[in-house]
């Protein structure tokens, strides 16, 4: 199968593939997806197919305005309309009890579906064009890191979908927040571009689930099944250092053979690359610049592929804000494997 490569203009033709069943790269605010007719079983099975995805783990729907969550979803709390009316179009994601119309593959069996209305409105028109909830996850391969531009999406399904289109590259950088509806009090799944902070505004007390600070142990299971998976894992280890910028810079400084890789903030960039025989350095961004982090860092995971490094090294913001993201996502790649300096 030849992947085309769709511009905005021919928007109407990815909307025509997806009602006919086929796979079709889209892009959002937060990374592309590999979407599909949400409400076509069959459609939704080849999703799995193209990225090598465990069927246990279930996929978000996406809708082009909040009036479609009773499409998708029954017995919606008043938190759900508080959340959508603050927070969509955009980067969260809401699990809430499941509408009977929604097939099974989508949740992988689960009596809950978690959707989303994505920021970007050239997605959106996508999907209203399409007349259907699109299911998507990330346009990745399995494990590896999300693509945050069409071309990262074109290196992992390229002859393995119909479709991808264009919208630019990615403006928040990693994945959406997801917050579980269906518990009290509600629990954070993921954290993404809605800050943790932002939903206890708006919810009160919200709850973290354990997956997102540490590795799941053999027998737990998370409440997003995605999180005990290994993920965004480049192909060379990761080691994140976190703390103090001076003092996690100094570490791995002391510690990174010549031709490690290592993902730095902005500061650090000449202690690293005027070492001698110096491996590739990726810059993360400013240490204060929590939001240039998110959309640098599947960026800087995936560059390393490219290299042939036999480790990486990366420096590590604390977890306010969107920082929490950031460290959530870097610690996945890492395995958990932290080191507090
Ligand atoms: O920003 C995003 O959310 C991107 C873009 C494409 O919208 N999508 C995305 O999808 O990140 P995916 O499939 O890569 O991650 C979805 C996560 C998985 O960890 C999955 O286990 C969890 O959401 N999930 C989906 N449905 C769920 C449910 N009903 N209950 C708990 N977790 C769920
Ligand atoms: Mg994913």
């Amino acid at each position: 199968m030849k992947t085309q490569l769709l511009t905005e203009k021919e928007m109407e033709r990815a909307a025509a593939i997806l009602r006919a069943g086929g796979l079709v790269g889209i892009p959002t605010e937060t990374v592309y997806g590999l979407g599909a007719n949400g409400f076509d079983a069959e459609a939704v099975s080849r999703i799995f197919l193209a990225k090598g995805r465990p069927q246990d783990n279930p996929l978000i729907l996406h809708i082009p305005s909040a009036t479609w969550l009773e499409r998708c979803c029954r017995d919606i709390p008043e938190s759900a309309w508080t959340l959508a009316g603050a927070c969509w179009p955009g980067p969260l994601t809401m699990i809430l009890p499941r509408a009977p119309q929604v097939p099974d593959v989508v949740t992988a069996g689960l009596d809950t579906v978690g959707v989303r209305c994505p920021g970007h409105a050239l997605c959106r028109a996508v999907i209203e064009a399409a007349g259907v909830p699109v299911a998507a996850p990330s346009g990745n391969l399995s494990g590896r890191p999300s693509p945050t531009t069409a071309g990262h999406m074109r290196e992992d399904m390229e002859g393995r979908i119909d479709a991808i289109v264009d919208g630019g590259p990615c403006a928040v950088g990693v994945e959406s927040t997801i917050v579980d509806l269906t518990c009290t009090p509600p629990r954070l799944l993921r954290p993404g571009g809605i800050t943790l902070e932002r939903l206890r505004e708006l919810l009160g007390q919200v709850e973290v689930d354990p997956a997102v600070v540490r590795l799941m142990d053999e027998g737990e299971h998370p409440r997003a099944p995605g999180m005990k998976y290994r993920h965004y894992a480049p192909r060379a280890p990761v080691t994140v250092v976190a703390g103090q910028p001076e003092r996690s810079a100094a570490y791995i400084a002391g510690h990174a053979r010549a031709e490690d890789g290592v993902i730095c903030f902005a500061e650090f960039l000449p202690l690293f690359t005027e070492r001698m025989g110096a491996g590739p350095v990726m810059d993360l961004g400013p240490a204060g610049d929590t939001a240039e982090q998110a959309r640098r860092i599947f960026d800087a995971l995936r560059a390393f592929d490219h290299t042939a490094v036999p480790a990486i090294w990366a420096q590590c913001p604390d977890a306010c804000g969107i920082g929490l993201a950031v460290s959530n996502r870097l610690s996945k790649a890492a395995g958990f494997h932290i080191i507090q300096v």
